[in-house]
């Protein structure tokens, strides 16, 4: 690990929390946590569409990215119930989270659209965080690992090498998110962060692969983030449940910050 590498921390509230229940979390959170040095870390939680212009406007961006749970790859056209980059510019959002387990395998979103949004995202600079993971059916063929690489391949198609450093990419086994999720064990964790180290050196050479912050996310809690990030090649945690209360997340953020700094 670099030394002058950040901790990611962020959180997806998924369909709950209305606007002003956005707000009360974020103004909390910020609140808990404005005395952290942003040097060190990379706050950021994704709101409903609904709540995100009030979310971008109750916190200061340089203490908390602001991100949209989706998006379409178009600026504009005839999408009904579709929101364009343009407009997530218009309300100030930082960061665009693309092809989240649900929305693959409930919304069946592909590879090929995800590879559209997210060279969408990074075209509109924003930060563009893409997830991966594999089904508890590929685990068990043992195809993870070849899945992970064809989510990569094909999500990051065609990025130029310049918008890498907007490029974020969360790890999120399909079987250890949400409330019937097993978390992953940290070893597991670590290999397939590994895997996934290895592509991304693959595809854009060894120092920009190295420079990808690569964040575990599913069932992240307060008993298994201090082993979590401590492994190699995991640079956050991108945590559902368990950061939904600000101090439940604010406990985990301070239990982290000096374990990731501590590893060597
Ligand atoms: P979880 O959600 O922490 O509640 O499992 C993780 C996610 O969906 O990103």
């Amino acid at each position: 690990m670099t030394e002058q590498k950040k901790i990611y921390l962020g959180t997806n509230t998924k369909m709950y929390k209305n606007i002003s229940q956005t707000e009360c979390f974020l103004r909390e959170l910020n609140q808990l946590t404005s005395d952290i040095g942003r040097e060190k870390l990379e706050l950021f939680v994704i709101p409903s569409f609904t709540a995100l212009a009030n979310a971008r406007n109750c916190v200061p961006e340089d203490k908390i990215l602001i991100g949209a749970q989706n998006m379409n790859w178009e600026d504009e056209g005839q999408f009904t119930g579709e929101i364009s980059p343009l407009m997530l510019k218009e309300v100030g959002v930082n960061l665009i989270e693309i092809g989240h387990s649900e929305r693959r395998h409930i919304l069946k979103e592909t590879d090929q659209e995800i590879n559209k949004k997210v060279l969408s995202a990074l075209n509109h600079s924003f930060k563009a965080l893409l997830c991966i993971g594999e089904t508890l059916e590929q685990k068990n063929f043992h195809t993870s690992n070849e899945i992970l690489r064809i989510q990569l391949k094909i999500g990051l198609h065609g990025i130029k090498e310049e918008q890498i450093t907007n490029l974020w990419i969360a790890y999120e086994p399909v079987w250890a998110i949400g409330v019937n999720g097993i978390p992953a064990t940290k070893e597991y964790a670590a290999e397939k962060h590994s895997i996934i180290r290895d592509t991304l050196k693959e595809l854009f050479g060894s120092d920009k692969g190295k420079s990808i912050p690569i964040l575990y996310g599913g069932s992240v809690n307060l008993e298994n983030a201090n082993d979590l990030i401590q492994m190699p090649d995991i640079d956050g945690l991108f945590i559902g449940r368990s950061a939904w209360d600000a101090n439940n997340f604010n406990t985990i953020i301070r239990n982290v910050i000096p374990l990731f700094y501590s590893k060597k």
